[in-house]
């Protein structure tokens, strides 16, 4: 259902970008939000964007479709450039974006027909729109939800929903701004494994934003923006290293990276990406059983 569409070209790349919102009446320009921001974000990967509030996740996600475009640099989708006017809707499609508020995204009354919205605004034939609609539902585990009234579902099968809207148009990247912040942990946790099981199975390219550790822990590859910018960019073991260096970020350190880091302090081996209570208990008991 995802595309992994066979090109030599970067999934997206974005190239010196900055971006500052219009102040209006102001004769001072306001700060950009993003400052010259270069990155690549290649097929198949899931990329956790973390930072504290304001330090421009959701418009570095929102120029990564197209919905806002660049003053200065580039954000290119397989070399399509968002500042092309013509070339905007190719990379719309083919970059999905979910928000935090569920409600926001679903306009059908009807679960299916919310699916199908998407695919019948771009003129699709009915036979095409049935199978997407079928195969988005069942991508989210929704099937059986599909003649229900969107309001009758828990936030988490409403975020699902919005989900399979996007699945249902192909897209090879989805851009997740912060959609587990109104959900509970049960439905935060399904999420989660939800996107990461899109990404593993078909190599659809996740970008999920968020300022939990626990959360961006989950991905390949983290990128921390402080003030418009890249102030880190790696795997999250070496990331989550510096804890110091996080705090610094403003970023709030879980209670279960500060016991895995007096752990390491009394010599056991934690890794610094086991931030939830099963990692950590994994990471203990993997020890356990290999005697050094
Ligand atoms: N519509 C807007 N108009 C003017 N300034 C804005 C607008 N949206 C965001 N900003 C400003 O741009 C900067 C980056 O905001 P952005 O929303 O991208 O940050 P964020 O990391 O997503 O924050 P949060 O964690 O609160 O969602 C902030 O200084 C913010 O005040
Ligand atoms: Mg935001």
């Amino acid at each position: 259902m995802s595309q992994r569409i066979h090109s030599s070209l970067p999934l997206i790349d974005v190239e010196g970008a900055t971006y500052r919102y219009p102040v209006r009446g102001g004769i001072t320009p306001a700060p950009p939000a993003i400052d010259a921001v270069s990155l690549r974000v290649e097929q198949g990967e899931y990329v956790a964007l973390l930072g504290h509030n304001g330090s421009g996740k959701s418009t570095l996600a929102r120029l990564l479709n197209g919905l806002l475009v660049p003053e200065v640099g580039h954000v290119r989708m397989l070399g399509h450039d968002t500042r092309e006017r013509a070339r905007r809707q190719f990379v719309r499609e083919r970059v999905g974006m979910i928000f935090s508020d569920p409600d926001s995204q679903i306009i059908a009354t009807v679960v299916a027909d919310d699916v199908a919205w998407g695919l019948a605004a771009r003129g699709l034939p009915r036979e095409v729109i049935a199978g997407r609609v079928d195969a988005a539902l069942a991508a989210v585990g929704l099937t059986d939800a599909r003649g229900r009234a969107p309001y009758e579902l828990s936030g988490g099968q409403r975020q699902r929903l919005a989900i399979a809207g996007v699945l249902a148009l192909e897209p090879a990247c989805i851009v997740a701004d912060e959609v587990t912040a109104q959900l509970d942990p049960r439905a935060r946790g399904e999420i989660l494994a939800l996107l990461r099981h899109l990404n593993r199975t078909r190599g659809l390219a996740v970008v999920a934003v968020t300022h939990l550790l626990e959360e961006a822990a989950l991905a390949d590859r983290v990128i921390v923006l402080e003030q418009g910018r890249i102030a880190l960019d790696g795997a999250p073991g070496a990331v989550f290293a510096d804890l110091d260096r996080l705090r610094a970020l403003r970023l709030v350190v879980p209670e279960v990276a500060l016991l895995g880091e007096r752990l390491r302090r009394v010599g056991r081996a934690i890794p610094p990406d086991a931030l939830s209570p099963e990692a950590l208990v994994a990471a203990l008991t993997e020890k356990e059983r290999r005697p050094a």
